[in-house]
C-alpha cells in the first residue's frame, strides 16, 4: 500500500488548503474527514501533480501515513480535538506526531501533552495565522513542543510557510505548549490593532467627515509608508467595496456588534493571571463586548442625546496625527503582547526565542506589518528586552509620535468619539514611563483599613503604622 508523508485531519477549508500547500511542495499528504462530501472536494479541488488521498474511515487514513507518523489536525478547538484523539491515538505507533494547528486553548495542550506522551505519542500545539489564504499560500507558523518532533517537521513547515526574502515565516517557539500561547497573544495584538484602526476610522469619518471613497484614499496612503500592514490593507479595500443588495457601501450596512471567538478573552486573563499590564488588548476585548449591547446603547444615546462634533480645523493634519497615532498605538499594543511573552516564557519555562517570534511574524500572519522589522532590530541588538519600548531606536519613533497620539485621544475626549484603545495606549505609555505613580497614597489607604503595610523608599523593610483619624 501507498504510504504518505503527512496526515491532515479535517478537511474544512483551512485543513484542505493547508493539505493543498503541503502537497505543491512535493510532500505526499493523506487526508481524513468523516464527510463524504469534503473528502470528494479535495479530490476534486487537487491538481495532477499532488499526491493525495482522502479517507472517511480514520483506519484507512492512519494505515496510509508513513511511519513515524505525523499528523496534523485542523479541527475546531476545544471538544472536537479530544474526540478525534480519543479515536485516533489507539491506532498510533509509539513515535508518532501528532500536530493540533487549531486555536487551541495551551492549558489543553499541556494535558494532551501529558496524555499522548503517556502513549508514547508526540502532541504539539502549532499556531497557523493567515486565515484561508494563508494556509493555502504561506501562512506564519508557530509550532512549539517536543524539539525533536519539531525537527522531523522542520523542513516541511519551512516549506510552506510565507517567506520575507528568502527567510521561512515559523520557527520554533519554544517548549509545551508555547506555540499555542505565543499564536493567543498573536490574536490578543490583532484585536487591539483592530480596534485602534476602527477609532481612527470613526475619528475620520465623524471627525473629519470624510467619505468612504476619502477614507480608501487614506489608507491607501497609509499603507504605501511605514504603517504598511496586512490590517490597514484589507481596511483600504474594505472601504472600496459597494454592498450587492443596496447601492451603498458594505461598511455602511454591518451592523456594529462585534463577534469573537475567545482568544483575545484569553490574552487578557492570561495577563491578569500572570501579572503583565495589556490595557490596550484589555480595552479591544471589552469594546466587542460593550458593542453587543446595540438596544441599550441606542437607548443612552437618546438620554444623553448625541455629542456636538467640532470638525477638525486643518482636515490634512488632521488625518496626518491620526495616522501618527494609529501607529504609536498599534506599536504600543505591540510592546504590550510582547512584553506578556516575556513574562509567560518565564512563569511556564516556554523558553520562548522573542526574536524569533517578531521574525516569523513579519510575513504571512494577520498582524504583519513593516514595524516588526524594528522590532527585529531590537531583538537582535538585545534578545533579552523585556519591553520594546525600552529600545533606543524605538524610543526615536515614540518621542516623533507621541504628540500626535496625545492630540488625537485629546480630541476624541472632547468630542465624546470613543477611542478606548487609542486613550489606553497613551495612558499605558504615560504610565510605563513615569517613575513615581501615585500608588504610594493608595498603599498608604491599603495600611489604613487592612494593615497590608507597606515599604518604604529610604529604608528596606516592611512597615505597618496606626494611622490616625481626624475624628478620633
Ligand atoms: C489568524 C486569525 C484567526 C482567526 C481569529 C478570529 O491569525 O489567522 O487570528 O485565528 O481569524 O481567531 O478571531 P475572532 O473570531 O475572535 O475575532
Amino acid at each position: 500500500m501507498e504510504k504518505y508523508n503527512y496526515g491532515v485531519i479535517g478537511l474544512g477549508v483551512m485543513g484542505r488548503n493547508l493539505l493543498y500547500n503541503i502537497a505543491d511542495h512535493n510532500f505526499s499528504v493523506a487526508g481524513f474527514d468523516l464527510d463524504e462530501e469534503k473528502v470528494k472536494e479535495l479530490h476534486d479541488g487537487a491538481t495532477s501533480e499532488m499526491k493525495v488521498k482522502g479517507s472517511t474511515t480514520l483506519e484507512d487514513f492512519v494505515s496510509a501515513v508513513e511511519i513515524p507518523r505525523k499528523i496534523i489536525l485542523m479541527v475546531p478547538a476545544g471538544k472536537p480535538v479530544d474526540a478525534v484523539l480519543e479515536n485516533i491515538t489507539p491506532l498510533l505507533s509509539p513515535g508518532d506526531i501528532v500536530v493540533d494547528a487549531g486555536n487551541s486553548y495551551f492549558e489543553d495542550t499541556n494535558r494532551r501533552i501529558a496524555d499522548l506522551a503517556a502513549k508514547n505519542l508526540h502532541f504539539m500545539g502549532m499556531g497557523v495565522s493567515g486565515g484561508e489564504k494563508g494556509a493555502r499560500t504561506g501562512p506564519s507558523i508557530m509550532p512549539g513542543g517536543d524539539l525533536e518532533a519539531f525537527r522531523l517537521l522542520q523542513p516541511m513547515l519551512e516549506a510552506i510557510s510565507a517567506k520575507v526574502g528568502n527567510e521561512a515565516c515559523t520557527a520554533y517557539m519554544g517548549k509545551g505548549s508555547a506555540g499555542n500561547y505565543v499564536k493567543m497573544v498573536h490574536n490578543g495584538i490583532e484585536y487591539a490593532i483592530m480596534q485602534l484602526i476602527s477609532e481612527a476610522y470613526d475619528l475620520l469619518r465623524r471627525g473629519a467627515n470624510l467619505n468612504n471613497d476619502q477614507l480608501y484614499e487614506v489608507f491607501k496612503e497609509w499603507n504605501n509608508g511605514e504603517m504598511n500592514s496586512f490590517l490597514i490593507e484589507i481596511t483600504r479595500d474594505i472601504f472600496q467595496q459597494k454592498d450587492t443588495l443596496t447601492d451603498a457601501y458594505l461598511v455602511d450596512k454591518i451592523l456594529d456588534k462585534a463577534g469573537a471567538k475567545g482568544t483575545g478573552k484569553w490574552t487578557s486573563e492570561q495577563a491578569m493571571e500572570i501579572g503583565v499590564s495589556i490595557p490596550t488588548i484589555d480595552i479591544a476585548v471589552t469594546s466587542r463586548i460593550i458593542s453587543a449591547y446595540k438596544d441599550e446603547r441606542i437607548q443612552a444615546s437618546k438620554l444623553y442625546s448625541e455629542k456636538e462634533i467640532t470638525s477638525p480645523e486643518n482636515t490634512e493634519s488632521f488625518i496626518k496625527e491620526v495616522g501618527d497615532a494609529l501607529y504609536l498605538a498599534t506599536l504600543i499594543s505591540y510592546a504590550q503582547g510582547l512584553a506578556l511573552l516575556v513574562k509567560a516564557s518565564k512563569e511556564y519555562d516556554f523558553q520562548i526565542p522573542l526574536q524569533d517570534v517578531v521574525k516569523i511574524w513579519r510575513g504571512g500572519c494577520i498582524i504583519r506589518s513593516v514595524l516588526l522589522e524594528k522590532f527585529y532590530s531590537a531583538y537582535t541588538k538585545n534578545p533579552d528586552l523585556s519591553n520594546i519600548l525600552l529600545d533606543q531606536d524605538i524610543s526615536v519613533i515614540v518621542k516623533e509620535k507621541i504628540a500626535s497620539l496625545r492630540k488625537t485621544a485629546s480630541y476624541a475626549a472632547l468630542n465624546g468619539i470613543p477611542a478606548l484603545g487609542t486613550q489606553s495606549a497613551l495612558g499605558y505609555f504615560d504610565a510605563y514611563t513615569t517613575e513615581s505613580l501615585p500608588v504610594n497614597l493608595l498603599q498608604a489607604q491599603r495600611d489604613y483599613f487592612g494593615a497590608h503595610t507597606y515599604q518604604r523608599v529610604d529604608q528596606e523593610g516592611t512597615f505597618h503604622t496606626s494611622w490616625q483619624s481626624a475624628n478620633n
